[in-house]
């Protein structure tokens, strides 16, 4: 069937778009209005509280929301708060942080905390002129016009670190930008950043064409093309560090404590210098990094996009990761670049989100960064751990077990037995339905 646009769908009412969706799409079926309003909240206002949140919204999307216990981060027994959907990444935080529980636990140290953001423009003038330009007169107005917009952020103790112009020309004829550094102490700072780029934007425009610095055919070449903040973040860095004697590397799987250092290392170092490889390895930090930023209310997209960018900033896709096995001692660290919140969006809006960060003991944002990096190595530690030993489908399929069974409405009683069933057994999607037909045809 070919289907018709829509005119004014966000001004139907909620049943009016269901019943538009239900009826382009779905034939009408009643059974997919159900679908969508089973997952209602009862609290009228939850749920309008959650609608709020976006657009068009028509239902919620449940999301797990598990906790991941043991964690001592820098002389603290922290429980992670997690929201992932993947089978195995809650256990595998849970089994990494029991590892290095007895062994000293997690340390972090904050290396930085800049953010950046550009106004990027086009101007038709040399670039030393305009450098002195900037130098002279427009960075004073550029940091007094945004005055009213920092006012409160400077009583926080942040602000605007710093604003230079970047020739960017040898590589985009006549391309310039204001290239601003702001620290937005405990919030991420989107609106902030965006907001003082945006001022900017209009302060570079009506100094330049009050200047009598340019002629009028140069001021006429100004084009303010945008004002908006970076999400990479090279300058804000967390480390996050687990390190202990080799011999005290004791895994079940039978492997001695020196080749599992030895092959652990390897994993690493594949990965450092095999982009295939990382990418992998770097998307299972990513699996415990933004389980909890999504769990704290912050944009995993964002965390996301800085720490692919940070991977490849020397030109190729590298881990994040990195380890040291010398003089006895087996040392895994990550450097991850960061940019979070714990005020301002969905901090106070959100009750979960208000859960987890109370349930973290109210951090500030830099202790959310170490949270976060520990997260991630931790992730990357179980997975690698499991990697070099058992394999990584052992435990995976383990918990994928019970995704198997529930799509075949498997009871309690039937999911008790697979347990037992697969205690010493590799679980396969073929076995579970083969087991499951032979189990339900024996009681018939
Ligand atoms: C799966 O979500 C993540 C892993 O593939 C990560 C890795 O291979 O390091 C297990």
């Amino acid at each position: 069937m070919k289907h018709q646009p829509v005119e004014g769908f966000s001004k139907l009412s909620k049943q009016g778009k269901i019943d538009w969706i239900v009826n382009e799409y779905l034939e009408g079926n009643d059974e997919y209005q159900k679908i969508l309003k089973q997952y209602w909240n009862e609290n009228p206002e939850l749920q309008k509280l959650h609608e709020e949140f976006s657009e068009n919204t028509v239902s919620n999307f449940y999301m797990p929301y598990g906790i991941a216990p043991n964690f001592l981060i820098d002389g603290k027994l922290l429980a992670l708060p997690m929201a992932v959907e993947e089978s195995s990444v809650v256990a595998a935080a849970s089994k990494s942080a029991k590892f290095w529980l007895d062994k000293g636990g997690f340390k972090t140290t904050i290396i930085n905390t800049t953010k950046l953001g550009h106004t990027h423009f086009i101007f038709e003038v040399e670039p030393h002129r305009l450098k002195h330009f900037f130098n002279f007169e427009l960075k004073k107005k550029l940091l007094q016009q945004t005055e009213a917009i920092t006012a409160n952020m400077r009583k926080r103790g942040g602000g605007i670190l710093d604003v230079e112009l970047v020739d960017k020309t040898s590589e985009l004829s006549n391309y310039y930008q204001l290239k601003a550094s702001f620290d937005t102490v405990d919030s991420m700072g989107a609106n902030f950043i965006n907001s003082c780029l945006e001022q900017f934007g209009k302060t570079l425009k009506q100094e330049i064409e009050t200047s009598a610095a340019f002629t009028e055919e140069e001021k006429a070449s100004l084009q303010v093309v945008m004002n908006i903040l970076s999400n990479f973040t090279p300058d804000c860095i967390v480390r996050a560090e687990v390190s202990c004697r080799i011999e005290d590397l004791k895994d079940d799987s039978g492997i001695s404590p020196e080749e599992f250092a030895w092959k652990f290392k390897q994993a690493v170092t594949i990965a450092e210098i095999e982009p295939y490889r990382a990418t992998t390895h770097n998307k299972g930090i990513m699996n415990g990094v933004d389980a909890v930023v999504i769990a704290t209310g912050n944009d995993f997209r964002a965390t996301e996009a800085c720490a692919h960018a940070y991977a490849a900033k020397d030109g190729q896709y590298r881990s994040l990761t990195h380890c040291t096995t010398e003089n006895g001692v087996f040392r895994f660290w990550i450097d991850l670049p960061i940019s979070v919140g714990v005020v301002g969006g969905l901090t106070n809006l959100h009750p979960l989100v208000r859960f987890s960060l109370a349930l973290l003991g109210k951090p500030s944002a830099q202790e959310l960064m170490s949270i976060l990096a520990v997260s991630g190595l931790a992730q990357n530690f179980a997975a690698l751990r499991s990697l070099v030993t058992t394999g990584i489908q052992k435990g995976h399929m383990k918990m994928h077990l019970f995704n198997i069974l529930n799509q075949f409405g498997a009871t309690e009683e039937e999911k008790q037995y697979f347990v037992q069933y697969f205690k010493d057994k590799t679980v396969s999607h073929h076995e579970v339905i083969s087991e499951l037909e032979r189990l339900r045809a024996s009681k018939i």
